[in-house]
Formats: C-alpha cells, structure tokens, sequence
C-alpha cells in the first residue's frame, strides 16, 4: 500500500532559547527534522509533506535541499498538532493509501517501528510506548476493543495520570479518513488547541478500530531544550560508532570520533582518533583517516590515505591511492589517482592529474577579493615546494615548478617553472655583518 508521510515542523521551540527554529538545529551535523525523515527512507513513502511554520522558509529550504520532491505545507498559526496535520491533507486531495505523521523534533524513531506503522491494519494506529516516567506525556486509555482515546496531561483525572502508556505522538491512518477526522476537530480542551490526539476517539465514536503499536521508549526521545539536544547528540554519536564497527570499520578511539547522519564509510576503513565526519561525507574500503582530521562534503577513494591533521572540505574529490598529509587543506578540487599532497599546503578550486606531487607550502591563490579562479595541473607533474600558483593557471603533464616560485603564467607539458629572483652570494660577508653588530652591541652596553 502505499504511504504517504506528513511530518510536523512548524513549531516554534521557545525552550531552545533561539532565533533559529527548534527543527534546524544540528544534531550529527543535519537539521533535527530530517533524522525523522530519513527514517522513513525503507518505507519509501510516495509522498512526503512538511507542516512548516516558524521559520518556515528557512525550514522549507532545508527540506527541499534535501529532497526537491518534498512538499511544504504552511501553518501560519500553531494553533495544535491536529490543526497541523489539518495543513497537510489539502495536498493529499485524492491520496489513495496510508498516512504517517512523525513530529519533526523526535530524532530516533526507526524504520522497522515505521515499517509496523505502515502495515498496521486498524483504521488508526497510534505509536505508543511504556514510559519510565510518564511525566507529561500524553496517555493512551485502552479497552479491549483497543485504544479508546488519548488524554492530554492537562486534561486529564489523577487516575489517568497514572496510565503509564503514553502517546510518541506518530500516527497512522488511511488519507481520506484522516482528513475527515482533522477536519471536524474541535479546540475545547485545556490548551484551547487542535489535538491531533482526538483522532483516535473520533475514530472509535464512527465505529471504526484504534489500535496502538509499541516501541521502545528510546525511539520517542523529544527535543525541547538545548540539553536535551546534546544528550541526543551522545546518544546519535553512540550508535553511529556502533553501526560503524558493525559495518566493518576500524575506530580506534570511537569515543572521539564524531559522525554526521549522512556519513558513509566501507569495510576495511581505518578511522585515527579525533576525527570529525561533517555533512556529506563518503569513504570508500581500505582507506584511512589518520587522527586529528576535519571532513566534510568530500569523497576519499580506496586506498587513499588522509591526515594526520588534514581538512578536505567540500568539493573535494580524492581518487584511489592519492595520499594527503599534514596541514594540508583541500576544497573544491579533484585529485586524480596516486596524487601526493604531504604537508602543509592548500589546494582550491583545482585539478591535479594523476601521479602528480605536490611539494610542501603549495598554495594555489584561488581568490583574488572578488572571484574564485581555477588552477590545472597535468599529470605527473611536480609543483616544488612552496610554490604559489597564482589562479588561473595551468601546469602542464610532467612539468617541474622551482621551490619558491609565484607561477602566474601558464606552464607548458614537461616544462620547467623558475619564478623567483635569481640568488646572489657574497663571500665573507656574513662573518663581516656579524663582526659589526656585535662592535655595535657592545658600545651600546658600555653606554648604559
Ligand atoms: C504531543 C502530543 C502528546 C505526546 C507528545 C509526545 C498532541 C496534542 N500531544 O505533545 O500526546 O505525548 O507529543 O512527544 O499531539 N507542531 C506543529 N504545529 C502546532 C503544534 C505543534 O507543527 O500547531 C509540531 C511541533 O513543532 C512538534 C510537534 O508538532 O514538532 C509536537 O508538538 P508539541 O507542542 O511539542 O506537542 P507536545 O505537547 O509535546
Ligand atoms: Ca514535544
């Protein structure tokens, strides 16, 4: 069947204490909202529609960043979670199938509770869960003829206050039936809101069938505060080491290693201490990730080799075997096979064919205050240290550029590059130079 997901994002978050919306906020370097919706990735639902408000072009934005074929839905004011998901059923006019709502504040639901979801047979299935402490939560009222109806804490008796199953808040039900449910909710309660949590009763009052299916209560983890939010991100950064290692990966030190949602990384890679992994990240099989290194939006091939101490940022491609090294900064460039970058350089906006190396102290002087410029050079070349190739420039295959050369022309194949001032040397002199400083030193002491 097929599903359609609705995922709740309008909120506002006042206890992040932010200008930003609750839902932006990073968690494993991604907005909070799109963990949720990664999650329903297995279920590949057939639509996918985020209720934005707060902040909702910059949450919009970020959700078609991330898929352009997301809808957005707007919800001006927040009036409640029913009145939310009220938003989303016009884009659902003639939806044949299941809908799924997740709030875009609950990082860990899982796909295979998503999955159950989806398959659940009753006309509404609510995620429920045993709280440890249900505190405010809302709570499920069940029967034998199933869930009868979810209370508000602030709605509801001392004796359904003790109910310790509580409502995660994702539900599931059939498009039209939802969409008739939201439409004839009523406010009429302690918050003067729109519940979403009266659909089930709705339902039942029909004749139809509420049911609740159960996870576990890790997966319905809220984030409300910033707290909260780095408590997630222990545990986010907890279980992507363990998939890592699960998947073949070797981390030294996995307690220093930072991962971001989208990371991915082969068999057989090695991961040093203090790595961190931004967005965008991949690494393929057998490479290594020496300690102390920053990536982020790169690709590093097999049998590359990165750090210790290195930044790839985005747009830097590293093909198989290509070795960069220590201080060593790369953006927006593609390095070709068995590149050799060791020390203390920064590449931007180049291409470097195969083989070629590339001596320590290279800069490639990419910007000159108001545009970016390109730098190529050819195959098996060898870019002598602390050479500045001033962009744009091209180096040929198999050229030599002398150590210490400013290289603003181009460089013809196989070639040799002197751009430096020739050197002078004065015998002698330097014993002389010495001789009298110290004579001047000296008189200058006798003075005082
Ligand atoms: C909700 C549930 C509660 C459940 C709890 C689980 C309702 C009425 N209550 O309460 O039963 O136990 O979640 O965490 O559903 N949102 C909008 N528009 C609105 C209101 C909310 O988009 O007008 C979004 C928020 O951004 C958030 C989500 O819906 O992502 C949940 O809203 P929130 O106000 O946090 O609901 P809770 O009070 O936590
Ligand atoms: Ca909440």
């Amino acid at each position: 069947m097929s599903v359609a997901l609705i995922v709740l994002a309008a909120g506002q978050g006042t206890r992040m204490n932010s200008d930003l919306p609750k839902v932006l906020h990073k968690l494993g370097g991604a907005p909070l909202f799109l963990h949720a919706l990664a999650a329903t990735d297995p279920i590949e639902p057939a639509r996918r529609i985020v209720v934005v408000g707060h902040g909702g072009d910059a949450v919009a934005s970020a959700a078609t960043r991330q898929d352009p074929e997301i809808e957005i839905a707007r919800q001006e004011q927040q009036l409640g979670t029913g009145h939310a998901v009220a938003q989303a059923m016009p884009l659902l006019d003639g939806f044949e199938g299941r809908v799924i709502v997740v709030f875009g504040d609950t990082p860990f639901i899982r796909p295979e509770t998503l999955q159950s979801l989806a398959s659940a047979h009753a006309d509404v299935t609510v995620l429920g869960f045993e709280a440890e402490d249900p505190a405010r939560y809302g709570r499920l009222v069940t029967s034998e003829a199933g869930l009868d109806r979810i209370v508000e804490w602030k709605d509801a008796t001392e004796a359904e206050r003790a109910i310790r199953l509580c409502n995660s808040g994702v539900l599931a039900a059939d498009a039209r039936l939802l969409a008739d449910l939201v439409a004839g909710l009523s406010n009429d309660n302690a918050a003067g809101e729109y519940y979403l949590t009266d659909v089930p009763a709705a339902a039942r009052a029909r004749g139809l069938s509420a049911e609740v299916v159960l996870c576990d209560e890790a997966e319905t983890l809220g984030i409300n505060t910033r707290a909260e939010l780095a408590r997630a991100e222990a545990l986010f950064q907890a279980a992507a080491r363990s998939r890592a290692m699960e998947d073949g990966v070797t981390l030294t030190a996995p307690e220093t290693v930072f991962f971001a949602l989208d990371t991915a990384i082969g068999r057989d890679a090695i991961v040093g201490p203090n790595v961190i992994f931004g967005p965008g990240v991949t690494v393929e099989s057998g490479a290594e990730i020496k300690g102390f290194c920053h990536l982020e939006g790169c690709h590093i091939s097999r049998g590359a080799s990165v750090g210790p101490f290195a930044r790839l940022r985005p747009g830097a491609e590293l093909a198989e075997d290509v070795h960069v090294g220590n201080f060593v900064e790369v953006k927006n460039s593609q390095l070709d096979e068995g590149v050799k970058v060791g020390h203390l350089t920064y590449l931007g906006d180049a291409h470097v064919g195969e083989h070629t190396n590339i001596g320590a102290g290279t800069v490639t002087c990419n910007y000159d205050g108001v545009l970016k410029h390109r730098t190529e050079i050819g195959p098996r070349a060898f870019i002598g240290s602390d050479t500045m190739l001033v962009a744009p420039v091209k180096v040929g295959a198999g050229a030599l550029t002398a150590s210490g050369s400013v290289i603003t022309q181009d460089v013809p194949d196989a070639a040799l590059a002197v751009a430096r001032a020739r050197q002078v040397t004065k015998p002698g002199l330097a014993a002389r130079l010495f001789e009298k400083l110290r004579a001047a030193k000296a008189r200058r002491a006798k003075k005082d």
